[in-house]
């Protein structure tokens, strides 16, 4: 009898081991931080509210002590999402080197976008401001950040986005990252498209276009806090 019966979790390991493989962890997991960034920057326009406590409300209803189980699920899907996605990027890159140890002669002959040539550093960069970030605003140990009433669950996220902002280091650092983050967003989600099969000749204009369509409202919800605050349009 054949001994060829693979189980699973040998199929899937199989799976992974191809480029292809590396290359759909990448695309799912890509798809579950897309849907968190464009869900975090809506949540964050909230501080337009006319009602100036609009955005702590939000705020304490995601701390609320009640769906704590909820939170806690919901970072660590967020936190593997993020080590599988970075774990397949930097494989994926030394194994097309491994198979490519030559190099090419000449780079200009490469077919690429400035966003896609810039994956390598871009993807580096927004996840070193992304530690930044969590320190500044959710742990609280890079700026002075307060709560309300005295009570951790209930974070003054407008005072604490404010006046961050207010230092014009912290907000063009903030905006340097989010400029890379559109790069690697419409980069990210065309690619996305591409491993999950989602392309066909006929769509590619119109899909690199809706990519960098949501790529840059992305950008220009974010950017637009920092620049606000800056402005004096956004007072605490
Ligand atoms: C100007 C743009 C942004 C603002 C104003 C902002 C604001 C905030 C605030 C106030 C918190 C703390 C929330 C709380 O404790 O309730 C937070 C947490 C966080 N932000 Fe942002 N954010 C921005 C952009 C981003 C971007 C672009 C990313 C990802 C690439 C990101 C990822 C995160 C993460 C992972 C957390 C931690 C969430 C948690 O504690 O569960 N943020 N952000």
């Amino acid at each position: 009898m054949s001994a060829a019966v693979v189980n699973p979790a040998g199929r899937a390991a199989r799976f992974y081991e191809a480029p292809i493989g590396k290359k759909a962890v990448m695309a799912i997991t890509g798809i579950m931080l897309v849907g968190y960034v464009l869900a975090h920057m809506l949540g964050n326009l909230q501080i337009y509210s006319s009602n100036r406590d609009q955005i702590n409300t939000y705020a304490a209803f995601l701390h609320n002590p009640a769906s704590a189980g909820l939170l806690w699920g919901a970072r660590t899907v967020l936190l593997l999402a993020v080590i599988l996605h970075i774990t397949a990027a930097v494989q994926l890159f030394f194994q097309n080197r491994a198979a490519r140890p030559i190099g090419y002669v000449k780079k200009d002959d490469v077919p690429a976008s400035y966003a896609a040539r810039t994956m390598v550093w871009s993807g580096p960069i927004v996840a070193a401001f992304v530690i930044f970030h969590v320190l500044h605003l959710t742990v609280g140990a890079v700026m002075t950040t307060r709560d309300v009433g005295g009570n951790p669950i209930t974070p003054d996220v407008r005072y604490n986005v404010i006046s961050g902002f207010q230092n014009y280091g912290v907000s063009a650092f903030y905006i340097f990252a989010m400029i890379l983050l559109c790069m690697h967003l419409y980069h990210g989600i065309w690619s996305m498209c591409q491993s999950l099969g989602i392309s066909h000749p006929r769509y590619t204009r119109g899909l690199k276009k809706a990519s960098a369509v949501l790529a840059i409202l992305i950008a220009i919800g974010n950017c637009s806090i920092p620049i606000a605050v800056m402005a004096g349009w956004l007072t605490d």
